[in-house]
């Protein structure tokens, strides 16, 4: 039985991953931080209903030895390092923190790796915030990065330590440009979450508008169950590499807004107001993939239209709210 390794298996990615890998058979062990375990019925919800099937191991990305140790214990085939501080405009509150945790912690992952299993497959959660003000678009592999936030600089980073492990080392490490990708279980901080999650409670009469940002930033948002196949399909390749995962469409804020309201029969421009306050220092306006790489290779290709998309994230949340 293949073991897999999952950093971040608390997110709204790694409960999707662990459930995928359980289900093609895989003995499925996570990194959590120690006070997930204490306050489990919190900080545990996206992998309630496996928990049972799971092993978690208390570890933290701040410490090499806690990583090292775990890595020793459990000598992963596959690992998949999703953990990170992934809010962009946390990054910019907290430079330093974000890159400690995003930097130094893939770094820590990558080492113990090198010294314990340099056989075990490898893989980055890269992200399409690292091409930033993009030169191109759509964008692919090739294009250039110019991240526009700490975060985005802390995942190039990560980006260029796991391409040097591969190539100092041998080690067998892949990474995926994931471009953005959303479901139900999204953190509610996004702007995707807090919109389906304002509209259900507004068409509920709990609440009467939701305040936002930039409304003309644009993105290319996938549903995220078909995005953690991608990673799965990069560490079966034999041959490592980066992959660009994404739709290949890009729509913006605001049509997200006018959409996930349309789902309710409601008319967004009663509700929405925007507050500077939500605006970033710098802002990444377009994104856009081009995934024609992962489907030539990896035969991976995205599934759920944009609609879609929207409308699985608020019939879920009116569902929360009326269950
Ligand atoms: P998420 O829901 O925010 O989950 C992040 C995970 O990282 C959580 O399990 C969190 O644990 C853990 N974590 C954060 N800081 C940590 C620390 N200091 N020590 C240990 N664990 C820590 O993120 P996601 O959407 O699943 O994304 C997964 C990965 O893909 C991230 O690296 C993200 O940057 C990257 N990515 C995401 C997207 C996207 O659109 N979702 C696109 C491109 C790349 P707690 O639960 O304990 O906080
Ligand atoms: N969060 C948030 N809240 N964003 C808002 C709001 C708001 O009230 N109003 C407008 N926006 C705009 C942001 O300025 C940004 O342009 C866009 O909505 C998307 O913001 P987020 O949902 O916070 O996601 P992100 O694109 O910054 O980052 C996500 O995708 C990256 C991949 O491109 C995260 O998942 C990152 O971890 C990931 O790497």
């Amino acid at each position: 039985m293949k073991k897999a390794l999952i950093t971040g298996i608390t997110g709204q990615d790694g409960g999707y991953l662990a459930e995928f890998l359980l289900g093609k058979g895989y003995q499925v062990h996570g990194i959590v931080r120690r006070v997930a375990l204490e306050a489990p019925e919190y900080r545990l919800v996206r992998i309630k209903s496996i928990l049972d099937k799971i092993q978690l191991h208390a570890a933290s990305l701040e410490s090499y030895p806690s990583i090292f140790k775990v890595i020793q214990n459990i000598k992963p085939d596959e690992c998949y390092h999703l953990a990170a501080q992934s809010f962009v405009s946390y990054s910019f509150e907290d430079e330093f923190s974000t890159f400690n945790t995003n930097i130094n912690g893939t770094h820590f992952v990558l080492s113990a790796i090198k010294e314990i299993v340099p056989e075990c497959r490898f893989y980055f959660a890269g992200s399409s915030e690292m091409f930033g003000q993009a030169e191109e678009i759509p964008q692919n592999e090739l294009t250039r990065f110019h991240p526009r936030s700490v975060y985005g600089i802390s995942k190039v980073a990560g980006y260029e330590l796991t391409r040097n492990y591969r190539e100092s080392y041998g080690l067998k490490t892949s990474i995926g440009i994931l471009f953005n990708h959303e479901s139900p279980r999204r953190g509610y901080e996004f702007v995707t979450r807090k919109i389906s999650s304002s509209v259900a409670r507004i068409k509920q009469g709990l609440s009467d508008k939701l305040v936002l940002g930039n409304l003309d930033a644009k993105r290319d948002w996938g549903y995220a169950p078909e995005y953690v196949q991608a990673m799965w399909l990069m560490l079966q390749n034999d041959e490592p590499g980066e992959f660009v995962i994404a739709t290949g469409e890009t729509y913006s804020v605001q049509e997200f807004v006018k959409e996930a309201f349309a789902v309710v029969d409601l008319d967004w421009k009663d509700y929405v107001h925007t507050d500077p306050q939500y605006y970033r220092p710098a802002e990444v306006n377009i994104l856009c993939g081009d995934a024609s790489k992962a489907k030539k290779i990896l035969g991976w290709e995205p599934r759920t239209s944009f609609r879609e998309l929207v409308r699985i994230m608020v019939e879920s949340d009116l569902k929360a709210l009326n269950p």
